[in-house]
């Protein structure tokens, strides 16, 4: 399922404007700013594919990226950062349901929480979002890179813990850091073995 380039498909503002259910399909959820794009140019092995970038909220559409023949990537807007709108968030809230709970092909979801900072209740918000909406997710701790050994430790139980009450969550934690790669080829084995 890994083999094969990249592309950047479309940015889609809309349920009408999303592509062809033809192939799988996985998706990065997270709060702005905590590596969603940074992930996906890690796993694909590009330095800019999605963009990255120090502006929270950088990335305001569901953005899907061919990832080979048979799988897209999907690079979900950011939730959680201060001084967005409430129009916006709305917006981008239901446009985050119709697509969760709407599309078939949708395997999986990857929430994303920064290994510093571990599950905050926005986080909460989108892991009971996935429940009832029967998407399984897992979890990627990100920015690896940027905590020591005692601090990942500490934040590894609190996430734990907070899956336990998401029916939809993958018990198994990945700990990856987009910077220095720890976690890429396994998350990326993980996405192969998807059916
Ligand atoms: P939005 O699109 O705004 O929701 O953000 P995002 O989740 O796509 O985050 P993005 O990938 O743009 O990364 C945000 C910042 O974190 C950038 O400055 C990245 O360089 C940095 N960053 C991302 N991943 C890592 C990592 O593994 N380690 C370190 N040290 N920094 C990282
Ligand atoms: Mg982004």
């Amino acid at each position: 399922l890994f083999a094969g380039a990249s592309e950047f498909v479309k940015g889609v503002v809309a349920m009408s404007g999303l592509p062809a259910p033809d192939r799988l399909e996985v998706c990065f959820a997270g709060r702005s700013n905590v590596g969603k794009s940074s992930l996906i140019n890690a796993l694909t092995g590009t330095k800019a594919l999605a963009r990255a970038s120090n502006t929270p909220g950088r990335t305001q559409e569901i953005n899907f990226f061919t990832q080979g023949p048979d799988l897209y990537l999907v690079d979900l807007p950011g939730y959680g950062y201060a001084n967005a709108p409430l129009k916006v968030v709305e917006k981008w809230q239901k446009l985050l349901k119709q697509y969760l709970s709407g599309r078939q092909t949708l395997r999986r979801a990857f929430v994303l929480i920064d290994a510093r900072h571990g599950i905050k209740p926005v986080d909460d918000e989108i892991m009971r979002l996935l429940d009832t909406s029967a998407v399984t997710f897992q979890c990627v701790l990100t920015k690896a890179d940027k905590v020591k050994a005692a601090e990942r430790d500490k934040i590894l139980t609190q996430v734990r813990a907070g899956l336990a009450k998401h029916p939809a969550a993958f018990p198994e934690i990945l700990l990856t850091s987009a910077e220095k790669g720890d976690g890429i080829a396994t998350l990326r084995s993980i996405i192969a073995g998807l059916e």
